[in-house]
């Protein structure tokens, strides 16, 4: 497991919790809803980067795993992507994402659905399959006591090795898979183990990185633990492509 990680997405879970009011937030020069219980808003700067870098030319399906607001289904539809299905475990996310559908206009191509992982879907076959993934591992028998503790966490990274071996069964002949990912906060050995299992290999396909002040993280000695040379804690933000 990850120690920034666990500490970083600990807090971030706990503040969560505080402070879950339905919102409205902006990102990529659009304005999008966010009910409560849903997350959305301040973490959103992954969400903005990985929805504009996906690959959304020629593709005629999508599949969004885990959609929260629904962004980067909403994004691909806008981008001309004629089907795309949105799920996530939270029903608060899945009416969420169906506000924003009907706010941006393209209601009538994503369809939105309550769904542990694959459940909700038959075998269809997708161009492109994404995930933002829950990447904070946290021990496998740790239960995950709130919609938005799905957010954050995967016990074990259990999820993410059903999560891969649905997606294989799932892409077209010439569908890619994505994941949002940070090799700062998640644990990248056993991403590593669950993704050659399931037959994928790996490669960056967009990172970006910055460097904060462990004050600036909170006063958990972690953070100065895990400051470089510089005095500042290196976090990156990565979708990663899943190759075949
Ligand atoms: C890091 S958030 C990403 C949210 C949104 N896609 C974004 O980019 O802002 C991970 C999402 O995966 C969802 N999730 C976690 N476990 C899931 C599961 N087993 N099945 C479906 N969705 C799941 C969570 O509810 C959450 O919305």
């Amino acid at each position: 497991m990850n120690e920034l990680g666990l500490t970083m997405g600990q807090a971030a879970y706990e503040h969560a919790l505080r402070s879950n009011d339905a919102q409205e937030f902006e990102l990529l020069d659009r304005k999008w809803i966010q009910l409560s219980g849903v997350l959305g808003g301040e973490y959103n700067y992954a969400t903005g980067l990985f929805a504009s870098a996906l690959p959304y030319d020629g593709v005629r399906s999508m599949l969004e795993m885990g959609c929260g607001c629904g962004v980067a289904s909403v994004i691909g539809a806008l981008e001309g992507v004629p089907r795309v299905t949105a799920l996530d475990i939270n029903p608060a996310a899945v009416r969420t994402t169906q506000l924003n559908a009907e706010r941006h206009g393209v209601a009538d191509r994503v369809t939105a659905r309550v769904s542990d992982l694959f459940a909700a879907v038959d075998d269809d076959a997708y161009d492109l399959i994404f995930w933002n993934s829950p990447f904070i591992q946290v021990p496998p028998d740790q239960l995950l006591d709130s919609d938005l503790a799905y957010h954050f966490f995967d016990p074990g990274y259990a999820m993410h090795e059903r999560f891969f071996r649905g997606a294989r069964r799932r892409l077209s002949p010439s569908g890619r898979l994505f994941l949002g990912f940070s090799f700062a906060m998640g644990s990248s050995d056993r991403l590593r183990e669950v993704v050659t299992a399931a037959g994928f290999g790996v490669r960056v396909h967009v990172q970006e990185s910055f460097g904060v002040s462990p004050e600036e993280l909170g006063t958990s000695p972690v953070y100065a633990d895990h400051a470089g040379d510089d005095a500042r804690v290196h976090i990156d933000f990565t979708l990663l492509e899943l190759t075949r």
